[in-house]
């Protein structure tokens, strides 16, 4: 697929068939995502995939749990009403989460993790697959709990929660805002 293609194509898909992902699929997500760039080449990343639907049920609950004590007050009405909704669903029920996570915290870790999940994305895209990034996961993710959920280690950084699954429904695209430009020179 062409880079454009991909680029303007690609979109935050909420509805998924039930159909699985093949691990070799998985296996090339993971190798488009590990050739982002990163800083001083460190390549500090690790990629956690759940296919278990129970424990991503259990994530979910504790995740919105989580959100709703909204320690930082940031919900809006509407996030709030959705999340205390027992039939939502952070991971919109589709096959495949692929947690990248930082192997340490450090300097860029969040930007290397977030180039990575912007390739894994893009080339999902390209063989038919949709993804999207859920944020609503990412503070329960980094809490004690959370890693044990997954198995992950304590020092681990979960950054991009990104779900995978084959389309059930191709989203319209979402309008873009004119970019404040400043031409410097
Ligand atoms: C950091 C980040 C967090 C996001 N969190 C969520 C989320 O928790 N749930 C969700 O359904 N979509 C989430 N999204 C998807 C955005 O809503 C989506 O990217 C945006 O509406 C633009 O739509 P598009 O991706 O189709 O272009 C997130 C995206 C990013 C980049």
């Amino acid at each position: 697929m062409d880079v454009n293609e991909a680029i303007y194509g690609r979109r935050s898909v909420r509805e998924y068939t039930s159909e699985a992902v093949d691990e070799q699929t998985i296996r090339r997500l993971i190798d488009a995502a590990v050739h982002a760039p990163s800083a001083t080449n460190a390549q500090p990343w690790t990629f956690t995939v759940v296919r278990d639907q129970g424990l991503l049920d259990r994530v979910s609950e504790a995740a919105k749990t989580h959100l709703l004590a909204d320690p930082a007050g940031w919900l809006s009405d509407r996030q709030r009403t959705r999340l205390a909704d027992p039939a939502y669903h952070i991971f919109h029920h589709a096959p495949v989460l692929i947690l990248i996570s930082g192997t340490a915290p450090a300097p860029w870790v969040v930007e290397n993790c977030a180039l990575a999940a912007e390739n894994l994305m893009l080339a999902a895209h390209g063989v038919g697959l949709g993804t999207c990034w859920i944020g609503y996961s990412q503070g329960y993710l980094n809490t004690p709990e959370g890693k044990d959920a997954l198995g992950l280690p304590a020092e681990w950084v979960p950054v991009a929660p990104i779900i995978v699954g084959y389309p059930n429904a191709v989203p319209a695209p979402v309008a873009r805002r004119e970019p404040e430009v400043r031409w410097v020179g």
